[in-house]
């Protein structure tokens, strides 16, 4: 299968991408989910290549494991558990079962938990010891920080709640800056982690609760847990009744949609932050629901497979033409990355192909000032994801809004078309140039163009669509995964740093020398530490 595909690559490679154009390609290479559209056309992908690329989905049988996580059964194999984020937004289905055990009502019975808390906060019937709260502080790292950072941001037209703040960094800078804008007596500091252990959260949450310690009798009343661990929060101090719980089968990374996203709840209110399941349950149907042909979740996959398996483009830019989507990319290369690179397979052997590519990216237009210059001549090719809404929330300023829509599709008509040397001499030649010099002033002006692009246009970034979007994403990293035989719900390439960061620790207090390092991180230690740290 990867051979055909690398053959047909082969034999495709130097067409252009325009020439595909027969009047119904961009029909036939988009896909439309309620008023989301997902345009693939501008790829170098023919009918051919696409029938090759499905042909993967039935040999990596992602049918079946996609049947498989929806059922609740323990598709993450390196830790023996469900992979259940999508239960976390199935409002209106029917029963999820994980060890024959329905999981629904508890997920529903959190979920009005988390409706009730958040009203009393947004009504100001739930007080800070200097009365309503006014910020709330979400202390965590990853997955417990990313997924609610961005979609607050993501939402900030519907935001009527408390101000939100979010801490994540163990740099001590991080937190300071927020504490300083932030009044103890009225802030609510929630403490988001699954495990509760994570170093960075933990040693974040000391720093917050000993600030509060010096301005309110009780600080533990303002501070909330979400976790899987019930006895570490009990040890932490925070009462039961403050602790959103949730299940070891909704990984880190996919878990905005349960308690994790109690910010962007108390942000937008328990409707809003409704209206975002109900988008990722309706991504759900789809994905489960729709044929190969017409699913954007799987083609979305395929299009990354061809580029970053069968290419061989080592990375690719997620170019949101939604300002509030300026955190999407870190989002995603935490979803992405962390699920999708890794260099064994699901039975331990190595891969036979490149894992996931490097995820990056800023919104637009900003990075056309900034990194285009790269993506338009650079010697690279990086595959390019657009996002862009028809509508903004801003009315009165329409126009900027058509402006930014047709920066947007300029950019994946300039990547497509690029501009040929001949194009290049005749503008250098009106210009008044000539001879040697008109010839070497056309090449700096020539754009190679056939760079492929997808984009994804929706109707206006509201809770809904957001949901759409990220679960798009989700079920994006797991076709890939199948199809590359990698397991994306576990992350053990994080554990070394960790390991060597707790030894490192006394190195660094001083307590215990730096022997057995190598030289350079002694020499650095030592450097360090002669300069105060
Ligand atoms: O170290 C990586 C990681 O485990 C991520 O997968 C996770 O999102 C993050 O750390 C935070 O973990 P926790 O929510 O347990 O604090």
């Amino acid at each position: 299968m990867w051979d055909d595909l690398r053959a047909h690559h082969a034999r495709t490679a130097h067409r252009r991408i325009e020439t595909l154009f027969d009047g119904k390609r961009a029909e036939d290479f988009s896909v439309r989910v309620g008023d989301t559209l997902f345009d693939y056309s501008k790829t170098n992908i023919d009918a051919a290549g696409r029938d090759l690329l499905i042909g993967l989905l039935d040999k990596a049988r992602v049918a079946d494991r996609r049947a498989a996580m929806f059922l609740g059964k323990a598709i993450n194999e390196t830790e023996n558990r469900a992979v259940l984020h999508t239960a976390l937004r199935n409002l209106d289905g029917g029963p999820v079962k994980v060890g024959g055990q329905d999981v629904m009502p508890e997920v529903l019975a959190t979920l009005r938990r988390m409706e009730g808390f958040a009203d009393k906060i947004r009504s100001g019937v739930f007080k800070g010891q200097g009365g309503a709260i006014t910020d709330v502080i979400n202390i965590g790292i990853g997955g417990s920080d990313l997924g609610p950072a961005m979609a607050v941001r993501a939402l900030s037209p519907y935001h009527d709640g408390p101000r939100c703040h979010f801490v994540s960094n163990v740099d001590p800078g991080d937190i300071a800056d927020v504490l300083r804008r932030c009044d103890p007596a009225t802030t609510l500091v929630i403490v988001a982690s699954k495990t509760f252990t994570t170093i960075e959260t933990m040693t974040n949450a000391h720093t917050a609760r000993a600030w509060m310690s010096e301005a309110v009798r009780e600080p533990a009343a303002q501070f909330v847990a979400l976790s899987t661990s019930k006895s570490k929060t009990e040890a932490f101090g925070i009462p039961a009744e403050r602790v959103f719980g949730f299940a070891d089968w909704v990984g880190g990374r996919y878990s905005v949609w349960g308690p994790i996203g109690l910010s962007l709840m108390i942000a937008i209110g328990p409707e809003a932050f409704r209206a975002f399941l109900r988008g990722g349950q309706e991504m759900d149907r789809h994905f489960r629901d729709a044929d190969w042909h017409e699913n954007m979740p799987a083609l979305l996959a395929l299009v990354g497979i061809w580029h970053a398996q069968v290419c061989g483009y080592a990375s690719r830019a997620v170019l949101p033409y939604d300002n509030r989507l300026g955190r999407l990319p870190a989002y995603l290369q935490q979803l992405e990355m962390e699920s999708n690179g890794k260099r064994v397979s699901m039975d331990g052997a190595d891969l036979n192909v490149q894992s996931g590519p490097i995820v990056w990216g800023e919104p637009g237009t900003n990075g056309q000032h900034a990194f285009y210059q790269l993506i338009h001549q650079g010697t690279r090719v990086v595959p390019c994801e657009f996002l862009i809404a028809a509508r903004g929330h801003e009315e009165e300023l329409h126009h900027q809004q058509q402006l930014l829509i047709a920066n947007c599709l300029a950019q994946s008509e300039a990547l497509m078309k690029g501009r040929s040397l001949d194009e290049a001499r005749a503008r250098m030649e009106k210009a008044g140039f000539e001879g040697d010099e008109l010839e070497r002033q056309a090449r700096h002006r020539v754009f190679e163009g056939n760079r492929p692009s997808t984009t994804l246009a929706y109707l206006r970034l509201d809770p809904f669509t957001l949901g759409q979007i990220i679960a798009l994403y989700e079920h994006r990293v797991f076709v890939e995964g199948a199809i590359l035989g990698i397991n994306s719900f576990d992350q053990w390439g994080v554990e070394l740093g960790k390991e060597l960061a707790t030894a490192l620790q006394p190195i660094v207090e001083g307590t215990v020398p730096a022997t057995g390092k190598d030289g350079s991180t002694a020499g650095l230690v030592g450097f360090l530490k002669g300069h105060g740290a």
